[in-house]
């Protein structure tokens, strides 16, 4: 059984097909989402974590019918999204905002947690006194703390130095190995891609190719709408 199955899903603002009739199911360990500015990636990881509802379409997770059900009951199911734009609680502290988000309350889930997001020595500072490039790996680990089944990433990277990036790719790499499935949304192909398994690609909202991290650099589909464009090499 595969863990999500995404079926002939539309969304459209206004007469925008942001999402248009997208299929794809997802069997692996990590899949990342690709495409332009506007090609809408973030449209349909929002329509799978159920913060949007699809026009069209149906999508289930493990098996359950989530299509129309609101984000909090899809997170008890088991998948979470982490989001573009960084917004954690700035007035407490690294440990207290994954306190609040963690499913159990145990000290040992929130120690590993705070590991493998490199937070560990910035623990105890408030989050509002963090850099930009701790506040995504506290955004990471806030998704980390629901213990989820699936984790959406809404571009990891993002925004990052080349450093911080690689440093951040270092952490996904490490939850792969111990286990956590991924959805990652990510402009940064050649960042991104040596930690996902299978690539959906999208251009204007349709999907243009489904396959693995080889067959994408071959397909003439995805040469001609995206890796033709600006931001190719990420
Ligand atoms: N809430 C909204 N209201 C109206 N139009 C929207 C809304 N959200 C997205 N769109 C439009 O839908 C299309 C897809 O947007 P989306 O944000 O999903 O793209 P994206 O692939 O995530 O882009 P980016 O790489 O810039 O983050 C765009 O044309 C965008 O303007
Ligand atoms: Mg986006």
């Amino acid at each position: 059984m595969s863990l999500l199955e995404v079926e002939g899903v539309t969304r459209s603002f206004g007469g925008n097909r942001a999402v248009d009739n997208v299929s794809f199911d997802m069997a692996v360990d990590t899949l990342a989402i690709v495409g332009p500015n506007g090609a809408g990636k973030t449209t349909l990881l929002n329509l799978i974590a159920g913060s949007l509802h699809p026009q069209a379409g149906s999508i289930r997770f493990n098996g359950q019918e989530i299509t129309s059900l609101p984000p909090w009951r899809i997170a008890r199911l088991g998948m979470v999204k982490t989001y573009q734009v960084v917004r954690p609680f700035r007035t407490l502290t690294v440990e207290e905002n994954l306190a609040l988000f963690s499913k159990k309350r145990g000290a040992a889930n929130i120690g590993w947690i705070l590991e493998v997001a490199g937070l560990t020595e910035v623990r105890g500072h408030l989050a509002g006194a963090l850099p930009f490039g701790l506040l995504k790996r506290l955004e990471l680990a806030k998704g980390l703390a629901v213990q989820p089944d699936l984790l959406l990433l809404d571009e990891p990277i993002g925004g990052l130095s080349r450093a911080e990036a690689q440093g951040l790719v270092a952490s996904l790499t490490a939850l792969k190995s111990s286990g956590v499935r991924m959805v990652v949304v990510e402009h940064r192909l050649s960042e991104i891609l040596p930690v996902v398994d299978r690539v959906v690609a999208l251009d204007r909202g349709r999907l243009i190719f489904h396959g693995t991290r080889e067959e994408f650099f071959q397909d003439p589909a995805v040469r001609t709408a995206y890796l033709g464009s600006a931001d190719a090499a990420g």
